[in-house]
């Protein structure tokens, strides 16, 4: 059936309340990130839970030819990583022990100590080894969060907001980061970003979400327009070049109050 992650009206929501609604999206690709864009409350942290199986959901969801709805939680959690907004607080755990705990909890091929090291290194945050998680910042547990997520190798990593306490140089620094691992792994990476400059610097591919519902669905540039800007966020925006000849949205103002 095809590489890459495949939607076939795959819904998501609560008890009561449907979000997401029989999504299609034909192909996420494999080995590049999409970023997953949409308005706050539009069911992006929906998606990726129901995706992982923490959440509930209904439909196909194909991932690299199989259908993983009809496999079992405990398959699935090992062939997909979904990183929260937030790690969980009160685990009394250094860094290092708790990206091993991470790492064997996944059930895949143990990891050396000199590995999960290398992967901190890279993260920078190698320094906080010994250092307990509830004495970490907000940014600095995301990147824990992240090389715990990243150590357990999967084939579908879903990053919820994974920039969203990190400063300007990190989110560049992280970003390049997981999109080289997403390349050299062959990984289906969905990230949920706000910033949509980051998102057209970085991403390979886009999908773009309105009250539980796809409105595009491609390359950045095709997906980030004025006309998806006014639609989706209210805003009027335009695309301009760097000085590097790299996309970036200038916002000149709001065409719509938000809707809260
Ligand atoms: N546990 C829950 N029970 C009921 N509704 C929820 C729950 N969590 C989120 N929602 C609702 O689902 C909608 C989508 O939320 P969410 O997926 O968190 O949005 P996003 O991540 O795009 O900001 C929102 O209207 C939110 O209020
Ligand atoms: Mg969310």
């Amino acid at each position: 059936m095809g590489e890459g992650l495949r939607l076939q009206q795959f819904s998501a929501g609560y008890p009561r309340r449907q979000v997401i609604d029989k999504l299609d999206v034909p192909a996420l690709p494999r080995g590049k990130i999409t970023v997953l864009l949409g308005p706050n409350g539009c069911g992006k942290s929906t998606l990726l839970r129901a995706m992982a199986g923490l959440g509930k959901g209904t439909g196909e969801l194909w991932l690299n030819g199989d259908e993983l709805m009809s496999q079992p939680f405990t398959r699935r959690a090992q062939r997909v990583v979904y990183l929260p907004q937030t790690l969980p607080a009160g685990v009394h755990l250094h860094v290092l022990e708790s990206v091993i705990v991470a790492q064997r909890a996944s059930g895949g091929e143990t990891t050396s100590e000199e590995d999960v090291m290398h992967l901190l290194r890279q993260l920078g945050i190698a320094h906080l080894a010994m250092h307990y998680l509830d004495q970490l910042s907000g940014g600095q547990k995301q990147l824990v969060g992240l090389a715990q997520s990243l150590i357990r190798r999967p084939e579908l990593l879903l990053l919820d907001e994974p920039l969203s306490a990190l400063d300007l140089n990190y989110q560049f620094h992280v970003m390049d980061l997981v999109r080289r691992e997403t390349a050299l792994r062959n990984i289906v990476t969905v990230v949920v970003v706000h910033d949509i400059n980051i998102a057209l610097r970085h991403a390979d591919h886009a999908l773009m979400l309105k009250e539980g519902k796809k409105v595009a669905d491609g390359a950045p540039v095709d997906v980030i327009t004025p006309q998806t800007l006014a639609e989706v966020y209210g805003v009027q925006g335009r695309i301009e070049c760097c000085s590097q000849g790299m996309a970036q949205v200038m916002i000149d103002g709001l065409v719509a109050a938000p809707l809260l």
